[in-house]
């Protein structure tokens, strides 16, 4: 028993020690290649790379179906490759210090609004997904256009990954809000990267793509998905395909939210609702996506009309923040506390 442990070390000893030496960081110094994987050879790694999983730490958050669809081998084998990955990784548990200083990592974008950022304790915040759900006209691409602005606004060098699944993406947009913070609009323009999702194949695929920009060296900050829902309900429509829906749904967050957390950015998406309509007291509306999208997000904002030409936000859920509203208004020049 004892001899077999100690084997286990040295394997795992062998798996660190087979590092390239180049590499910067002294977290990625200790880093083993996805070669170095138990059952993972030159050409299986190489397919493993052309599906986007090209480091360990994608391949030890990945499902046993994923890495078999990207790399065709069996399921022992892609266990045995994501439980080295894991352990290599030393995932796990992390004390609550480590979680600490994590987030003390976290950084909020501004609204621009004093009430809407006071009701999200600073602004959008990075490492979580911030959901905006409401009716049409309830200003949630407003808040999405006015977010990139403000991140580049914050950082010269981040930049701000735009999925335009609607095409409701207005550059003039961009522009008056820069205007008005006195920031270079061109600047903040030449740092969103816009891309139109014609479908929800299409949607996931970019969000997945955003990856690759992080790794061409781009300080990505922000991911807007604008709307994260409407492909998702007009493609699958009629009750059996519901399962399917959600279930794809649910990846598309996954992929967010391992992004959010690994880069540390923060990620944006608009929901449309629905009537409810076996609701006679109350709200009669609810969000789309049902509790995949709820649980998903860690933030939920429900953006409504107000009185005159306002707009209502609602902090509907948040781990650490109490549920509060707080008015505001369109403008020009971007959100203003009404
Ligand atoms: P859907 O995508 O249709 O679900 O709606 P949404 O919640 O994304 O609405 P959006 O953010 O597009 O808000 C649209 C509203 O913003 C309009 O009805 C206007 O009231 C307001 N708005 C848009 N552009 C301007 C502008 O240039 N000036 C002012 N004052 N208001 C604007
Ligand atoms: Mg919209």
């Amino acid at each position: 028993m004892q001899q077999l442990q100690a084997l286990r070390k040295v394997e795992k000893f062998k798996l660190r020690k087979e590092v390239p030496r180049t590499m910067a960081s002294k977290k990625q110094d200790r880093e083993a290649r996805i070669e170095d994987l138990p059952g993972i050879g030159a050409a299986t790694a190489e397919k493993l790379r052309l599906a986007g999983f090209d480091n360990l730490m994608s391949i030890a958050v990945a499902t046993p179906g994923e890495i078999i669809d990207a790399a065709g081998i069996t399921e022992a084998t892609a266990r045995k490759a994501i439980r080295a990955a894991r352990d290599n990784l030393e995932m796990g548990f992390q004390s609550g210090i480590d979680l600490m200083k994590k987030r003390e990592g976290i950084e909020k974008i501004s609204t621009g609004s004093k009430n809407f950022d006071t009701l999200l304790a600073g602004g959008v915040e990075t490492g979580a997904i911030t959901e905006c759900f409401g009716p049409y006209g309830s200003g949630k691409t407003q808040i999405a256009h006015l977010l990139a602005v403000q991140t580049i606004a914050k950082d010269p060098e981040a930049v701000a990954v735009y999925i335009d699944t609607e095409n409701t993406f207005r550059p003039n947009r961009i522009k008056q809000f820069a205007e008005a913070i006195s920031v270079d609009p061109e600047k903040v323009l030449q740092n969103i990267k816009v891309a139109r999702a014609f479908n929800s194949d299409h949607q996931m695929l970019l969000a997945e793509k955003a990856e690759e920009l992080i790794k061409q060296g781009l300080k990505v900050k922000l991911i807007v998905v604008d709307s994260l829902t409407a492909h998702f309900r007009a493609e699958f429509v009629g009750r059996g395909t519901l399962a399917e829906r959600q279930q794809k749904l649910n990846k598309h967050m996954h992929t967010l939210s391992k992004l959010a957390d690994m880069h540390n950015l923060a990620v944006y998406v608009t929901n449309q609702v629905m009537a409810k309509p076996d609701m006679f007291f109350g709200d009669p509306t609810e969000a789309i996506g049902g509790h995949i999208v709820a649980h998903n997000s860690t933030y939920r904002i429900y953006l409504r009309r107000g009185k005159k030409g306002t707009r209502v936000a609602k902090l509907v859920d948040a781990p650490d923040l109490a549920d509060d509203e707080c008015i505001f208004k369109i403008t020009e020049k971007g959100i203003e506390d009404a």
